[in-house]
């Protein structure tokens, strides 16, 4: 199967390669067949701004979109970045910066209230196909970064004592919120072709 992954960012997209190439899908980039299209995320939830980006993409090119909305969600500033937190310091900022101003806000938030989680929702749009799914991943936001791996804010989301930048990519996948969903869908897609056969 082969499937145009709905991102601009490299970093997704290997991701999804390292997921999902070992099941026996294909992942080819939004870039290689519509590399003008810029989807505006409009929507409030991780959901909605999946199906955006999966609906732009499958009527751009007429094949099977995936789409991932993701993004970290902070109980001590009630959920915040959230849908917001590749813009969460502004459009052009860096990786840095987000998590510079993240952990500016949460200086004086002790160790026990610095739960957070991790949201990953996919939405697959195709020819008579609509899918959705979630993932997520529990963890808590440290007070300093660790790790060299990633992107984003793995270098201070916590699990289990370890930062995501500290695991390899496979260690990250098995456990993380882009990993859950990707197998869920996984999962569910493989349910509706076997319906399909009989
Ligand atoms: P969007 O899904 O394109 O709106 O972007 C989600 C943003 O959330 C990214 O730009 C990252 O800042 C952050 N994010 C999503 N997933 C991860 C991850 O696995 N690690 C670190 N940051 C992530």
């Amino acid at each position: 199967m082969k499937l145009i992954v709905a991102t601009n960012n490299a970093h997704k997209l290997v991701e999804f390669g390292r997921i999902l190439a070992p099941l026996g899908i294909e992942v080819h980039s939004q870039k290689e067949y519509c590399p003008d299209l810029d989807v505006e995320e409009t929507g409030t939830t991780f959901a909605a701004n999946a199906r955006l980006k999966a609906e732009a993409v499958y009527k751009a090119t007429g094949l099977m979109a995936v789409a991932d909305d993701s993004g970290l969600c902070v109980d001590a500033l009630d959920g915040a970045p959230g849908v917001y937190s590749a813009r969460y310091a502004g459009e052009n900022a860096t990786d840095a910066q987000k998590i510079e101003k993240l952990l500016d806000e949460m200086k004086d938030i002790p160790e026990e209230k610095r739960t957070a989680r991790f949201v990953s929702a996919i939405c697959c749009i195709g020819p008579d196909l609509l899918l959705e799914c979630e993932g997520v991943c529990e963890g808590t936001i440290g007070y300093e970064c660790r790790g060299e791996g990633g992107f984003g804010y793995d270098p201070i989301f916590y699990v289990d004592g370890r930062s995501y930048s500290e695991m390899s990519g496979e260690e990250k996948d098995a456990i993380s919120h882009r990993g859950r969903a990707l197998r869920l869908f996984y999962e569910e897609m493989n349910r509706r072709m076997n319906r399909a056969d009989q």
